[in-house]
């Protein structure tokens, strides 16, 4: 329609990617000891939304202590960036992002979200061409643990790629050093990478954060179960499974986990898979890792990247961190 602001949309996960993906993981996940699935498989259009709500939760803290960092801070961010181009990775609703683009002027600034889920994409790029109407946005569905192209950036100047909300976490310790070092391998000597990151903190604190009163993260795991029912025909029953959250010393990361209540046997029919759970048995379902700030400043110079700044809110326990591979 003339006049209607649209935006720039890559899809690199066609239906059969996607369904390739999900079937290659959920079959060795399931059949696995223990049984551990990527955390990837939450985020339809439902789980996205639930993870929203978590986010609002009096007992996931860490999501406005970034918030807050970004509105102390933004503006010493873009001055020390000076980037004209942000790339986010696990975007999501792009909402902390705002005082980002604030801080950098969003006119002519190019952001590129990058998101598994197209339902979060959308609803995002929708909000912010409406909010930001000289922004230049191009949306790019994409897995950020496979390779991935950017679209088209301008040379001339720095450029920011952002992976926060401590999605970073998500990742297990041996995979994220391989993942830094390819993340700087997008990145040219002006560019920069800024991590938020959740830190280790008071044990009872973490677990809460992953199991809230109202149940809110309980049904945000149950809904792995209503999306491998969808995508795989699988008859999981909800009802026969428990949300559980424990933090692991020894990994410092919290698990969340499905306990089943019961001996069964689950079939997933598209992957001709019959899976039996013992009762009690317990299936990993995310890891969240907690860091310090040391420990982190270490992990992203054992992939060649230098740390240039660390700002930290120690009573909520969270930290960004903007780090150049120059
Ligand atoms: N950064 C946002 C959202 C965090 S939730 C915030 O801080 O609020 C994690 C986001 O990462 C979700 O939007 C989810 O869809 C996305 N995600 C999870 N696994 C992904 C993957 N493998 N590739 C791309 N996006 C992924
Ligand atoms: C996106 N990711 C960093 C969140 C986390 O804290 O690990 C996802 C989440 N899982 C349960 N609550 C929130």
């Amino acid at each position: 329609m003339a006049g209607t602001r649209t935006y720039g949309y890559t899809d690199t996960l066609d239906a059969e990617h996607y369904a390739t993906a999900l079937r290659t993981d959920i079959a060795a996940g399931l059949t696995r000891t223990p049984k551990s699935t990527a955390p990837t498989w939450f985020y339809d259009a439902r789980g996205s939304e639930l993870f929203e709500e978590i986010t609002q939760l009096k007992e996931y803290p860490l999501w406005r202590a970034e918030l807050g960092l970004f509105q102390l801070h933004a503006r010493d961010i873009a001055e020390r960036t000076g980037a004209r181009a942000l790339v986010e990775l696990g975007s999501g609703s792009s909402t902390k992002t705002n005082l980002i683009l604030d801080a950098l002027g969003p006119a002519g600034l190019h952001y590129v979200p990058v998101d598994v889920s197209a339902d979060a994409l959308h609803q995002a790029a929708d909000r912010l061409v409406r909010e930001y109407p000289r922004l230049e946005l191009h949306a790019l569905r994409a897995d950020f643990t496979a390779p991935f192209t950017l679209p088209p950036l301008p040379e001339e100047s720095p450029r920011l790629i952002a992976f926060i909300g401590s999605t970073l976490g998500n990742f297990r310790r041996a995979v994220r050093g391989p993942f830094l070092r390819e993340l700087r391998a997008l990145m040219r000597p002006e560019d920069f990478l800024l991590i938020g990151a959740d830190l280790v903190k008071d044990t009872e604190e973490m677990i809460a954060a992953y199991d809230d009163r109202e149940g809110v993260t309980a049904a945000f795991d149950k809904n792995l179960l209503h999306v491998l029912n969808r995508e795989l025909d699988a008859d999981f029953d909800p009802d026969a499974f428990e949300h559980r959250a424990v933090w692991r010393e020894d990994e410092q990361h919290i698990e969340m986990r499905l306990r089943s209540t019961t001996e069964q046997t689950v079939t997933l029919g598209k992957l001709d898979l019959a899976v039996d759970f013992a009762a009690g048995e317990e299936w990993i379902t995310e890891r969240s890792a907690k860091f310090t700030t040391d420990g982190l400043r270490a992990e992203l110079a054992g992939a060649g990247l230098r740390t240039d700044h660390v700002w930290a809110d120690n009573g909520a326990g969270f930290a960004v961190v903007l780090a150049t591979a120059g």
